[in-house]
């Protein structure tokens, strides 16, 4: 068996396989991606903190960048639009274990435009690169960059500043080929992500719409960037991860698993996240979880709907149980 595709390098420590799950603000916490991380990932990122709310130390926000040790490497990544803040939060993440530090100039949404973050940073690329290189000299760890295409279809600055990022001592970016105003419409168009990767030489990370195993091989191939990230389809399918390391490694697909074994994880994920950030948290956020697990079962929408309306985990878990005997007698029935 032989690696098909080379290790992601970022600055001095590298990253195999070079595979990146994306952060996701509301879903991508440190219990999940410690449950998703043993599926083959490479890097994981936490969910986006605001420079501005680390400043204030608040204990959920300290309890998001406080890296316990089971994912190694991990990013964390700030957002914000002050370089003297981002700086400042840049070193107190990197203090709490961050191995890399990621900059988010992707968030589309108002409650962080509307203050200049996220992807309103893509606006003036000047004000990126300034904070890029406040980042940069803040901490003694790699620092690398996520961003969108550009603010909207007229204003595609991506190559722009992914040079600037370059400069600055930057060392990879990831790009989500959608523009701030298209948020998660239309498709990713991979066509810029290969146009970035021809333009700069520190690695790029290509992300968007990634959601079978050979597809996501084939776009590396095509596009030669040095890692693929993956966000949603991950969700309730973390053997997607497996699927694509087999490949990377040179190995066919191992086949998904069944739905009863599904569902088995998907009580693990339940029981974990009670663990770890009692009922109260755990169960609203569960909801989502659970019906991605879900997705494509037979009675799938019923469970749903079951779930959705279930406050206890002991509950939660009954129904789940209940659904693996119910899906184990009709495939000895069958
Ligand atoms: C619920 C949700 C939350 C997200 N939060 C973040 C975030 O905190 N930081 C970030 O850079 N991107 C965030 N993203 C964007 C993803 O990282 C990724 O770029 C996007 O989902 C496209 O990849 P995908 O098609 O593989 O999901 C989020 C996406 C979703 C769906």
């Amino acid at each position: 068996m032989s690696r098909q595709v080379a290790p992601l390098q970022i600055g001095g420590i590298q990253v195999w396989p070079p595979l990146v799950l994306a952060p996701m603000s509301g879903v991508t916490n440190r219990t999940m991606r410690a449950l998703y991380k043993p599926f083959g990932l490479g890097l994981t990122v936490t969910e986006f903190v605001s420079c501005n709310a680390l400043a204030y130390g608040s204990k959920r926000t300290m309890e998001m960048i406080d890296q316990h040790g089971l994912e190694k490497p991990v990013a964390t990544q700030l957002w914000g639009d002050d370089p003297e803040m981002m700086a400042q939060a840049a070193r107190v993440v990197r203090e709490c274990g961050a191995d890399i530090v990621d900059i988010n100039f992707g968030c589309p949404a108002p409650k962080v435009t509307k203050t200049n973050g996220g992807s309103a940073c893509l606006r003036d690329p000047q004000r990126c690169e300034a904070i890029m290189r406040a980042v940069v000299a803040a901490v003694d760890c790699p620092v690398m960059m996520k961003m969108r295409l550009g603010w909207s279809e007229g204003a595609l600055v991506y190559e722009e500043v992914a040079k600037r990022a370059q400069e600055a001592g930057i060392q990879a970016v990831t790009l989500h080929a959608r523009t701030a105003r298209q948020f998660y419409k239309g498709s990713a168009d991979w066509e810029h992500i290969a146009r970035l990767k021809r333009a700069v030489d520190i690695p790029v990370i290509g992300n968007g719409d990634l959601d079978d195993a050979q597809v996501a091989l084939q776009r590396m191939r095509d596009t030669g960037v040095d890692a693929i990230m993956l966000g949603r389809a991950t969700l309730g399918n973390p053997w997607l991860i497996s699927q694509i390391v087999d490949l990377m490694e040179g190995r066919p697909a191992a086949p998904l698993p069944s739905s009863a074994d599904r569902l088995r994880f998907c009580m693990v994920h339940y029981r974990t996240m009670v663990q770890e950030l009692g009922e109260a948290r755990a169960v609203p956020q569960m909801r989502k979880h659970v019906a991605l697990y879900l997705k494509g079962m037979p009675g799938a929408a019923i469970l749903r709907e079951r779930i959705m309306h279930i406050d206890s985990g002991d509950a939660a878990l009954a129904v789940l149980e209940e659904t693996i005997a119910r899906l184990e007698s009709s495939s000895t029935a069958a």
